[in-house]
């Protein structure tokens, strides 16, 4: 039976597939700069001699494993392979020697699990329909991300899948589990930067200044009535400022300007864009009422991210299937963004979250940290997974 082949080959390359995530942890790269990364990869993938072609979005691979039939049906299964701007601390053999730079979102994980499923459809491309697309993605950490960028150059498009795989780790979920939802389920995300120029001077006279400090405590009090009161409740939206300086300034010296930094997130696009108007002309209009002047940029980010129903539905089924019904969850939405996001706006998608955590191990930490880790159980369950779902996807 093919899910029980599946199953001896993901043990069978455990130890594997561990060495290859231990390489890629030793020897992370920044979003962009994922020169040997992306050659590690097509250098594997010639080593199982998997069809691929190397420099797609400059350092991404993209992988062919035909079955019978090839033409029948193609589904692409996605890895982001780039790694964060973060000093690892964590005291292992395999540490980052790329001093300042970490695989610390698991996306040595992702890569090395699709290297891991690619040599299973590979060794099994005798035993089903269809052809499998493999997307190793790069720069999905940093705007525009690799995604769009893979979308733009083609990647989608000869042979054009009809539904697409992510996977994430997720600390917070056991080893053992994986976790979905289906529908909205990430938002998009967008990068405010807003200064309000005033004019500055003696902080006992503030008749003669404009004080950008007072007018920027009013715009920000706006603002955050813009989810809360202008909103539809029904949307989720998020709206945060994460950084205020003025320029200039001290106990007794009113500043000439402020500046803030902040992300507002949401899961609409009508409604993104109609944020983006409201922000602008609120900001502005109360600086302009205070007699100040406010410059509001807002640069965009990934969409939101949708998992499709019916194929989300499917992905369930095939995971209770080949983990139990005990080892599948449901997941609540998240407020975070994921450039996976641009394919679920191109066809049917279903991204999902592989359980990496350990307590007991004391494998806790949450991505983007320091000391962020993974329980190495999870390869074994999420190369194996996602051949079985390629395959089940292929036959339905
Ligand atoms: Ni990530």
């Amino acid at each position: 039976m093919l899910k029980e082949k599946i199953k001896q080959l993901a043990k069978a390359y455990h130890q594997d597939t561990i060495a290859i995530r231990r390489h890629l942890h030793q020897h992370p790269e920044l979003s962009y700069e994922e020169v040997e990364t992306g050659k590690y990869i097509a250098a594997k993938l010639s080593e199982y001699q998997i069809e691929h072609q190397h420099g797609i979005a400059e350092n991404g691979v993209v992988g062919l494993i035909k079955g019978k039939n090839p033409d029948k049906k193609v589904v692409a299964l996605r890895g982001d392979i780039d790694a964060l701007p973060i000093l690892e601390v964590n005291d292992v053999d395999y540490k980052s020697r790329n001093e300042g730079v970490m695989h610390a979102c698991g996306h040595d994980v992702h890569t090395s699990s699709l290297l891991g499923t690619a040599r299973i459809l590979h060794e099994l491309r005798g035993e089903f329909e269809g052809t499998v697309k493999l997307l190793f993605q790069p720069a999905e950490e940093k705007a525009p991300g690799g995604a769009s960028i893979m979308i733009r150059e083609g990647a989608l498009e000869n042979p054009r899948p009809l539904a697409i795989f992510g996977q994430h780790v997720h600390p917070p979920l056991e080893v053992g589990k994986i976790g979905m939802r289906p529908g909205k389920y990430m938002a998009s995300t967008d990068e405010l930067f807003l200064t309000v120029y005033g004019k500055g001077g003696h902080g006992a006279i503030p008749q003669e200044c404009i004080d950008p400090i007072a007018i920027t405590a009013q715009i920000i009090t706006a603002l955050q009535q813009l989810v809360s009161r202008q909103g539809d409740p029904t949307i989720p939206s998020v709206l945060t400022f994460g950084y205020i300086a003025s320029e200039g300034g001290t106990n007794n010296v009113i500043p000439n300007s402020v500046s803030l930094k902040g992300t507002f997130r949401t899961m609409d696009e009508p409604w993104r864009a109609d944020a983006h108007r409201r922000m602008k002309k609120m900001a502005e209009g109360i600086a302009e009422s205070m007699g100040a002047r406010a410059e509001f940029t807002i640069l965009n980010g990934y969409p939101y991210l949708i998992n499709d129903d019916v194929l989300t539905a499917a992905t369930r089924k095939y995971a209770v299937e080949f983990l139990g019904e005990e080892n599948v969850v449901d997941l609540p939405i998240r407020m975070t963004g994921e450039d996976f996001a641009y394919y679920s706006q191109e066809m049917p998608a279903c991204f999902y979250r592989l359980g990496t955590g350990n307590p007991a191990k004391g494998i806790t930490s949450p991505i983007h940290t320091n000391t962020f880790n993974v329980d190495e159980n999870c390869l074994e369950l999420s190369t194996g997974l996602m051949a079985w779902l390629a395959v089940r996807e292929l036959e339905e």
